[in-house]
């Protein structure tokens, strides 16, 4: 299936969620010239059932009606999406919660989300004829578009806050052939950049401003659908709120399509230290006060002014859900619990989401008989510093005293 062109039977069209102009599906605006975000939308949502869908693989392209590039564009993959959902075991008790679901989104092919929107984006910029692609980037961005894109054959730009990218991502940038620039100052910076670059070079910008983008995210929100229905809620770490506002536009989409007829609630989750959003939504703001020094060990979704609040508190409004916040220390904790409890390795930003179920619980705002998808965005191993927190028992072993460390290692489980 990879690499095969694609062509349906489109009606669909880009359109300004600000000022409702439409342009075509072939327009290489990444916003409005009125200053607003652009969102594909169509006008005629196709016929589809589960059926059908389910007779192809369990991965982003089994949802291809759904997204409607053009005819003649030829798909960029690398067999994303498909991620498994784990059911939590012992959190469960930690939570006190019935059904609470992880979905391991580490398991794409670069180890974060961003996959899901790359395939489809840069499969957009190759039909488009761009030949360099850009990005400002917390890390994972920039992983992932320098992958589809050396596949692709398209050069990569990615504009970085300088000594705030955990290595992992950093690693996978340098290796897959991007250009790197570096900015002394924050994601938000980096991002103002790669639009005046954007502006007057001609350069395609794959940040998740662009509509494309969004378009491969959502098919996150079908496949929580098609193995479970729908949650009652649905847990997602904020940055620059791409993901969850991609998330909300795919269940809306299902329910439009006649695939489900429940929508779930939305719960975003900011790191206290960058949580413009969840104060704007305590506060009751209708625009967010934005912040100049955003801070927090979860450096993936350290953001001060995410570009995609208009879009973030319409999916919270709608689906009357929540935006919280939550601290370094319940993020780590966090963490710790999804690696020790269940196995399950998440970089700090994905464990956001669990510590935001622990806080929402127990402020009562969830309920123990509802049920919850947590979304896990990237791999514990994108951020491999974060082992400066955790301690495990270390040996230096010779060949005589091994035996000692099992007889006490044995000698310990059996009386624990
Ligand atoms: N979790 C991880 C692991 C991320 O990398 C990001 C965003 C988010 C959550 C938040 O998603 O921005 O759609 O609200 N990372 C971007 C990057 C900003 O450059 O990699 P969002």
């Amino acid at each position: 299936m990879y690499g095969d062109t694609y062509a349906p039977n489109i009606k669909a069209v880009i359109k300004c969620i600000r000022c409702s102009s439409e342009f075509s599906l072939t327009d290489k605006k990444i916003m409005c010239s009125c200053g607003g975000l652009l969102q594909v939308e169509f006008k005629e949502i196709p016929e589809l059932t589960w059926d059908a869908l389910r007779s192809r693989p369990f991965k982003l392209w089994r949802y291809r009606e759904l997204i409607p590039i053009p005819s003649g564009a030829r798909i960029i993959s690398l067999g994303e999406g498909g991620t498994p959902l784990i059911k939590l075991m012992v959190s469960e008790n930690l939570v006190r919660i019935k059904r609470a679901y992880i979905k391991f989104e580490g398991a794409n092919p670069t180890g974060s989300f961003k996959d899901r929107g790359m395939s489809v984006a840069v499969s957009m910029a190759k039909y488009l004829g761009a030949r360099v692609v850009a990005c400002a980037s917390t890390g994972n961005t920039s992983a992932s578009m320098s992958a589809y894109a050396a596949r692709a054959g398209l050069k990569s730009l990615v504009i970085l806050p300088k000594d705030k990218v955990a290595k992992g991502k950093l690693m996978q940038a340098v290796l897959h052939g991007a250009i790197l620039a570096f900015i002394d100052g924050s994601f938000d910076d980096a991002l103002r950049v790669v639009i005046q670059v954007a502006e007057k070079y001609p350069v395609y910008v794959l940040n998740s401003l662009n509509p494309w983008r969004i378009e491969g995210q959502k098919t996150l929100a079908f496949e929580v659908a098609d193995e479970i229905g729908v949650p009652d809620w649905v847990i997602v770490p904020v940055g620059n709120g791409g993901n969850i506002s991609a998330i909300w536009e795919g269940f809306k989409e299902l329910k439009e399509a006649g695939l489900i007829n429940e929508l779930p609630k939305l719960a975003g989750v900011q790191a206290s230290g960058a949580a413009p959003l969840a104060k704007a939504f305590r506060e009751g703001l209708s625009v967010p006060e934005f912040i100049d020094n955003p801070e927090t060990i979860a450096t993936a979704i350290r953001i001060g002014k995410p570009v995609n609040w208009p879009r973030v508190l319409k999916a919270i409004k709608e689906s009357e859900g929540v935006l919280t916040d939550v601290s370094d220390e319940e993020i780590i904790s966090a963490q710790e619990a999804l690696a020790r409890l269940e196995g399950i390795g998440v970089e700090p930003a994905s464990a956001a989401s669990l510590a935001g179920l622990i806080r929402l619980r127990r402020e009562g705002l969830i309920d123990r008989d509802e049920s919850v998808v947590l979304i896990a965005t990237g791999h514990a191993l994108k951020d491999p510093d974060v082992v400066q927190y955790y301690s495990t028992p270390t040996y230096y072993l010779s060949g005589v005293n091994i035996l000692t460390l099992i007889r006490e290692i044995t000698g310990n489980i059996a009386r624990s």
